[in-house]
């Protein structure tokens, strides 16, 4: 066996999921399927160095500053994936990781960071187990990264990516595949995504946490029907372009996510006040002005404001100046968006 001492360096976008992935099962195995929006900026850069024939250790750096915290964790990821990287554990890594969006902004930096980590490490295994293709690679990455957190896995792919047994092409429990293109209407294929940043600091329960409560929600199986049933209106709208249709799903998604937070025992809710007036902003500005802008939400109090990229920027940035900036920390808005 050999792998010589080198150092590879990776980039993963975030993703925000559409249809939520909330509940699973063992070897992150999901509850139900879900498909996400890949981002375009907000990404994080990896770079990771292999120290070869030294004993296993992990050292992570954030933006130049160790954290030993998460190098725990990936330490104990690297065990876990041992199985399916048989060289994994024969060498030391120091991991440099910086992202490209604000640290704790709420976007997901488990999926960008474990995306990238993952493809970080089917780049060392190249010289393991020869060059696969790109295929081949993207899919065992996607995998990989499942295992350390179960959104990462759809951040391997560009434009709208699937995970879980649906009703689409080639799904699967274990990778995402992506959503195909030639299904997708044209005007969900430039589409913005501006999340406002409501509330800076740590989340009161983290997304582990709140997975296992689902395992105790006497609304948890009705739940993953309803996700599962989701597919089939969704299939239909983004081959339509049906964008009344698509929002009023989007959102159904989103305050489902947060539904079942509030009906766990114990309780749990992550959104804030900001959140709430943010969202009845949304809903009155979308009543006054006709305009498709519409909100989803991660685990977490910030709004992810999206609408069509069709000129209509202007009027949403004076709408987001006037009435949703004040429910913000320090004027926060981080600008994304999913072109494909
Ligand atoms: O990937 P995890 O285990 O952090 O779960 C996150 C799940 C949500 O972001 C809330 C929804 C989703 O599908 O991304």
């Amino acid at each position: 066996f050999t792998i010589h001492n080198q150092t590879v360096s990776e980039s993963c976008p975030s993703n925000i999921a559409l249809i939520k992935y909330w509940g699973k099962y063992d070897n992150q195995i999901p509850a139900n399927p879900s498909i996400s929006f890949t981002l375009n900026h907000c990404k994080t850069n990896t770079d990771m160095e292999f120290i070869a024939d030294e004993l296993f250790s992990v050292k992570t750096f954030l933006a130049g500053n160790e954290e030993e915290k998460f190098g725990d964790k990936i330490e104990k990821y690297f065990r876990n994936i041992e199985q399916y990287l048989p060289w994994i554990l024969q060498g030391k890594y120091i991991i440099r990781t910086e992202n490209t969006f604000p640290h704790s902004s709420g976007i997901a930096s488990s999926a960008s960071g474990f995306g990238a980590i993952a493809k970080c490490l089917m780049s060392l295994d190249e010289s393991f187990s020869g060059k696969l293709s790109e295929e081949e690679s993207l899919r065992k990455a996607s995998f990989l990264a499942r295992l350390g957190s179960g959104s990462a896995c759809r951040s391997l792919y560009n434009g709208l990516v699937v995970w879980g047994e649906s009703q689409v092409r080639g799904s699967s429990d274990l990778f995402a595949v992506p959503y195909p293109k030639d299904e997708i209407h044209e005007i969900f294929r430039n589409f913005n995504d501006w999340v406002l940043l409501i509330h800076e600091g740590q989340k009161s329960v983290s997304s582990t946490v709140g997975h296992g409560l689902m395992n105790t929600n006497p609304y948890a199986d009705r739940r993953f029907q309803e996700a599962r049933e989701n597919f089939g209106p969704m299939k239909e709208i983004l081959a339509a372009g049906d964008m009344e249709k698509f929002i009023r799903l989007v959102e159904h998604e989103a305050l489902t996510l947060h539904a079942m937070m509030m009906m766990s025992d114990p309780a749990f809710i992550l959104m804030k006040t900001g959140t709430l007036d943010v969202i009845n902003k949304v809903w009155d500005f979308r009543k006054e002005t006709g305009l498709s802008l519409f909100f989803t939400l991660d685990a977490g109090a910030n709004v992810h404001l999206l609408f069509p990229n069709d000129g209509s920027e202007e009027t949403v940035k004076s709408f987001i100046g006037a009435e949703l900036l004040q429910h913000t920390q320090n004027n926060g808005v981080v600008k994304d968006v999913m072109r494909f």
